[in-house]
């Protein structure tokens, strides 16, 4: 075993061994921020995956309420994530380099979502959801927006371009769901909701 290797469990073991300092308590809270921003991608992630299961089910006015309701869940968790990140601190660079690396896999799942999406845009349109699918790609995407923006202001400023640049990517990824959306007639959305 390589000496870079035992430091981990000699780190470990002081923790153990001693009541903790200040700097030991500040680094637990620092993993507790970390977890927290991780939590909330985590989970937008799991609820942009139901909309996408919800979305290919669609076969007409039967399924408008699951998609709905996907769609629901999917702002309330971007919108109670914004609140949570807001309340925490910020995160070390290590910390922002895994948080990256989670948008990443994000936008590939959002940009997976829109791609249904725009697959099924003749259902929509057929059965009169066409409008609501598009209002949930207009604020998906103002909150999107706003969560991303949220975590960028935990991150190191030396990973601030960094961050902007995996921001933009999940832009691009929704936007194509609004533009693809965007001749829908806004008769649509009042039809979804009859
Ligand atoms: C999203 O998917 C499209 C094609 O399905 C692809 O051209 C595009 O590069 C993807 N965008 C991102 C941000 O991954």
């Amino acid at each position: 075993m390589q000496i870079t290797q035992l430091i981990p469990f000699f780190l470990l073991g002081a923790a153990f061994a001693s009541s903790p300092s200040p700097v030991e308590r500040k680094a637990s809270l620092v993993q507790r921020d970390y977890a927290t921003i991780s939590g909330v991608i985590s989970d937008v992630q799991s609820k942009t995956s139901s909309l996408k299961s919800a979305i290919d089910a669609y076969q007409g006015t039967g399924q408008t309420a699951s998609v709905q309701n996907a769609q629901d869940a999917l702002l309330n968790s971007i919108n109670t994530g914004n609140s949570k990140v807001a309340a925490s601190s910020s995160v070390t660079l290590a910390q922002a380099y895994q948080i990256g690396n989670q948008v990443d896999d994000l936008t590939d799942v959002v940009n997976a979502s829109v791609d249904s999406a725009l697959n099924k845009k003749s259902a929509f349109v057929a059965a009169g959801d066409a409008g609501k699918v598009k209002k949930g790609f207009n604020d998906l995407k103002s909150a999107a927006n706003t969560l991303g923006s949220t975590i960028k202001s935990k991150v190191p400023s030396s990973a601030q371009n960094l961050a902007q640049q995996k921001i933009d990517k999940l832009n691009e990824a929704i936007q194509r769901g609004v533009d693809g959306y965007a001749d829908v007639a806004r008769r649509a959305a009042r039809d979804f909701k009859a």
